[in-house]
């Protein structure tokens, strides 16, 4: 009998322990600045994170979802247009949609990736559609030339949602610098996270930044002179204080997360499907993502192991409750819905250790096949 061990799905504390210091520093600093709302450290991490990106211009804001509804809107998409994005996203992606008073239309996604299938997106294009949302899914950039050589062909608006791909490439380029706009999300747990919610829009767009930038702060051009209907949607100074320390080890934690990954799929390749990570793409696997038909007595025996597991994600966007207004049925997207039954997330995060790979690679080789 192994002795066990609790093998988390994100360890938060391990990250923050080599980097309390600077942590605390960075708060001390807001806290006697003052300046909690839009203050100094928002100013240097946009810009800091426009050159990580290799983007002109970053424009923090409350979370990835707005980032998301706020990029849609700074280029015009709203009532009347169809937004076209993937089935299997996480639901944010298609209520930024709605949200705006587009229609999101789903299509399904590439097995191999998880991303969406370029051919599918391009059948889905009518009069109407007026943008797509390419979803970097699990970390994993999408068939960029593809996606873009449709979109450029029907003249539609590419906003990408880099929630879940802060620092992958595709082909040396960063994602989030290829579409119209790009939407990262600084939720605690995402390869770059906050302290609590925060978000990002990246764009090359002059014309669009200076939009967002009144967008996201009631529309107000000068101080109590409000130009066009904006939202209250900023990132705190607090949160940007906090995510310019971490910043500068992204790449470092997104190399061991890749690390890890080829840790796992060596040795998990011949029992369960493992992920694919295409030639010139550099995926930095926000989640690990493994596939098997016995996914639940995979996941129940892992939990009885002490390693927690998630889904990403068990019911597809179109059927969701939310979405039966779209009048989507099971069997519209067969390769999301094989999918939704029979992924697994396995714990991934930089700081997991060699014993904590070993552990979960054993307790896989016991699991149910
Ligand atoms: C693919 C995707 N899009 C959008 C979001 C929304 O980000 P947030 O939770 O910051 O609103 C998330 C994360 O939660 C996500 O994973």
């Amino acid at each position: 009998m192994i002795a066990t061990m609790h093998v988390p799905f994100v360890d938060l504390r391990a990250q923050h322990a080599p980097i309390s210091g600077d942590l605390d520093r960075a708060i001390r600093d807001v806290v006697a600045r003052g300046d909690f709302i839009l203050g100094a450290a928002v100013e240097r991490f946009e810009a800091e994170y426009a050159a990580f990106i290799g983007t002109r211009h970053a424009i923090g804001v409350g979370t990835g979802l707005s980032a998301l509804e706020l990029a849609l809107r700074a280029f015009g998409v709203g009532a009347g247009d169809e937004v076209i994005t993937a089935a299997n996203t996480f639901i944010a992606t298609v209520l930024a949609i709605t949200a705006v008073g587009a229609r999101p239309v789903l299509v399904d996604m590439d097995p191999a990736t998880y991303t969406i299938d370029p051919d599918a997106l391009a059948a889905a294009i009518n009069s109407r559609t007026r943008a797509i949302i390419p979803v970097h899914l699990y970390g994993q950039p999408v068939d960029l030339d593809a996606v873009l050589a449709v979109a450029r062909r029907h003249g539609l608006v590419v906003i990408e949602d880099a929630a879940q791909a802060h620092g992958a490439r595709y082909k040396e380029r960063r994602a989030g610098s290829f579409g119209h706009a790009a939407a990262f999300s600084f939720y605690p747990s995402k390869n770059l996270g906050a302290f609590g919610d925060g978000g990002m829009i990246t764009t090359d767009d002059d014309l669009a930044a200076g939009k967002l930038r009144l967008l996201h702060n009631y529309g107000q051009r000068a101080k109590y002179h409000h130009a066009i209907a904006g939202t209250n949607s900023r990132l705190d100074t607090l949160q940007a204080a906090v995510l310019r320390v971490k910043l500068p080890h992204l790449d470092g934690w997104n190399a061991a997360r890749r690390r890890h990954a080829d840790a796992y799929t060596a040795r998990l390749a011949h029992r369960v499907q493992t992920p694919t990570s295409l030639a010139g793409i550099e995926h930095v696997y926000h989640l690990y993502v493994i596939e098997t038909a016995q996914r639940d007595a995979v996941q129940q025996r892992l939990r009885e192991r002490q390693i927690d597991t998630l889904i990403h994600y068990p019911v597809p966007a179109h059927l969701q409750e939310v979405s039966a207004p779209l009048g989507y049925k099971a069997g519209d997207f067969p390769a999301t819905e094989a999918a939704a039954a029979r992924i697994l997330s396995l714990p991934m995060y930089a700081e997991l250790t060699e014993a904590q790979i070993d552990y979960v690679v054993d307790a896989l080789a016991d699991a149910p096949r």
